[in-house]
């Protein structure tokens, strides 16, 4: 079955001093775990990652970036190609994630194309997904959250997409403290792993893993990951606590 993926997204948090700090705390309290069927990533920001690989070398705990640009070098300033990320030792990337969507206001075309320049350069890319509060108070969370999806993967070979990890988090619980319920979540998840069925076949959409990311705590970590189809958690806020990152991973195993 699915190995359940536990990753922890720093967003623009920490420093030169406390990333490794963090990174290392988290590696300490997981190591009577090493061994079992999880894997950890932690997200730092693009400057602490070089830090970050090297203060968790002798662990496995995987290093992510959470952006990437989709061109493979030259002029254009600013950004970091995969082969960058690749080269400090990254071996995720976050795509599309709701804050570069509506923040920065990212397309789902310019993300595939950081989908697929991830994967032809060697890395792991999350797809993030998820609707805002009022596209579900208007009852479009399947048909916004279907587009993503279709619109992220377009192109990709199947070869290509067993490379991609999916993440559903719905925007209105991000940073907020309202969780999808576990029942909320498992529907959404549900519906993603159909899509990919139809998009690839069986086989891949079983093989696929899926988290769910949004105010997931240490308390609410467990119930989540009990439903048949969250695969794994992309944890905002609480990874950026050593002690509730590890007690979500310890909830996961
Ligand atoms: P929070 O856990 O802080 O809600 O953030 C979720 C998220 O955006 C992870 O990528």
């Amino acid at each position: 079955m699915r190995k359940p993926f536990i990753a922890g997204n720093w967003k623009m948090n920490t420093d030169s001093y406390t990333s490794v700090q963090l990174a290392k705390d988290v590696a300490h309290g997981l190591e009577d775990i090493a061994g079992h069927p999880v894997d950890v990533a932690v997200i730092p920001p693009f400057v602490y990652i070089s830090a970050v690989v090297g203060a968790l070398s002798t662990y496995q705990i995987a290093v992510g970036a959470q952006d990437v640009y989709f061109e493979h070098k030259g002029a254009f300033t600013g950004e970091i190609s995969p082969a960058m990320l690749k080269d400090i030792g990254c071996a995720y990337v976050l795509c599309g994630h709701s804050e570069r969507r509506h923040v920065i206001k990212e397309t789902d075309e310019l993300i595939n194309k950081k989908v697929s320049a991830s994967i032809s350069g060697g890395l792991l890319p999350i797809l993030c997904v998820g609707e805002l509060i009022e596209e579900r108070k208007a009852n479009k969370t399947e048909e916004v959250v279907k587009r993503q999806v279709e619109k992220g993967l377009a192109g990709l070979s199947p070869e290509k997409f067993s490379a991609v990890t999916l993440a559903y988090e719905p925007v209105w619980a991000i940073g907020t403290g309202l969780t999808a319920t576990p029942q909320q979540a498992q529907e959404v998840h549900s519906m993603i792993r159909q899509l990919i069925a139809k998009l690839y076949g069986n086989q891949l959409a079983q093989e696929t893993r899926i988290l769910y990311g949004g105010s997931v705590k240490p308390d609410n970590a467990a119930e989540l990951m009990r439903q048949q189809d969250v695969d794994g958690l992309l944890v905002g806020g609480a990874s950026l606590s050593a002690k509730d990152f590890i007690a979500i991973v310890r909830a996961s195993v």
